[in-house]
């Protein structure tokens, strides 16, 4: 796939307590990726031996070391071959004997794994950490769709009142009013958006609900709802994996600051009904790339939040999971504003 900003990006791959003793294939934009733990933490290769190009994802963790299911070469945590059973004593291991190394951390309660050269930061989420709030991890979601098709649906206020009518929305209560989308600190963020909820969280509580979106970068997102006269905050972070062309699976982390001694299965079932429901929506939604050319569909007021997305993709030159703006009708537009400009008032 096209290595735009999206290789120097991090994206979520599994949850952490999923990955044990053994390691495990996982798919970004298009690379084929093992993952594995050892004493030092966890460890990102491209899941290929140089030897015979077997998955090393087949192999298992022993001492610490990768070691490849085919012909048994070791490899440590820095992708160099440490043991090759077949060589005959004292003779050197070649030094081209190397695994593909790629960034890894844990991080949220998630592995996340970033392809490029020079790696972006990893975006912050205080409420993680914060004292009398409690996070629970929902999905991994597999869809098949991209991934900015999938965070311009958990963007997109004015769905709630019919996809998730009776939950999250209330058809009779469908106007949106308008709202500023502001680009603090590198990321975007909203004024407040009031929205009728029948039943927010699963609590069977109705009444408005202010909610204040972020974007944090092309594949993460979140909001944050709050009520008037209540202390109370709910919090979603939405990080979307892309794996390959269409193909995502997509971690949703719910923060909460209430209820904290309640199960949080209800909370996790309520959030897979909400998402199945968006589900046949995003993978119907065509083109399957997102247009970046805003004159390809039609927008409303309401959707300035999805126009800052596209626009913002745009700028950075992300191509995967996109249509970008043809370059002539760019220029063509341009031209046209130019000659506008000369024109005499
Ligand atoms: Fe991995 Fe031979 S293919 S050791
Ligand atoms: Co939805």
């Amino acid at each position: 796939m096209q290595q735009d900003k999206l290789w120097n990006d991090w994206h979520p791959v599994c949850k952490a307590e999923e990955l044990k003793d053994d390691p495990k294939q996982v798919h970004v934009l298009g690379e084929r990726v093992v993952i594995f733990r050892n004493q030092k933490g966890v460890h990102a290769f491209k899941d290929l031996c140089i030897h015979r190009g077997a998955a090393l994802s087949l192999g298992k963790v022993v001492d610490g070391k990768l070691v490849c299911a085919y012909h048994a070469w070791e490899y440590d945590e820095k992708g160099t071959c440490v043991k090759i059973p077949a060589l005959p004593c004292k003779r050197p291991i070649p030094k081209k004997a190397r695994a593909t190394v790629y960034h890894c951390k844990e991080y949220l309660g998630l592995i996340w794994v970033n392809l490029g050269d020079e790696p972006a930061p990893l975006i912050s989420y205080p409420e993680y950490d914060k004292e009398g709030f409690h996070t629970i991890i929902c999905g991994p979601y597999d869809v098949k769709a991209n991934a900015p098709r999938i965070i311009e649906n958990f963007l997109d206020v004015s769905h709630l009142m019919f996809v998730h009518e009776g939950m999250l929305g209330d058809a009779d209560h469908a106007e949106v009013v308008d709202y500023d989308v502001n680009f603090i600190d590198g990321r975007f963020i909203t004024s407040k958006i009031p929205v009728y909820q029948p039943n927010s969280d699963g609590r069977s509580k109705g009444g408005y609900t202010d909610y204040v979106y972020e974007i944090l970068s092309p594949t993460i997102a979140r909001f944050t709802k709050t009520t008037e006269g209540s202390d109370e905050e709910f919090t979603i972070l939405v990080a979307v994996n892309q794996e390959d062309h269409e193909q995502t699976s997509v971690f949703m982390l719910l923060t909460r600051n209430y209820d904290l001694d309640a199960p949080d299965e209800p909370f996790r079932e309520f959030q897979d009904t909400i998402f199945y429901q968006d589900l046949d929506i995003v993978e119907s939604q065509k083109p399957e790339l997102l247009p970046l050319d805003l004159q390809a569909e039609m927008h409303l007021k309401s959707d300035a939040l999805t126009i800052a997305y596209r626009r913002w993709l745009d700028e950075l030159g992300i191509e995967n999971g996109t249509m970008p703006i043809d370059e002539a009708k760019r220029n063509k537009l341009k031209k046209n504003s130019k000659t506008e400009e000369l024109q005499p008032s």
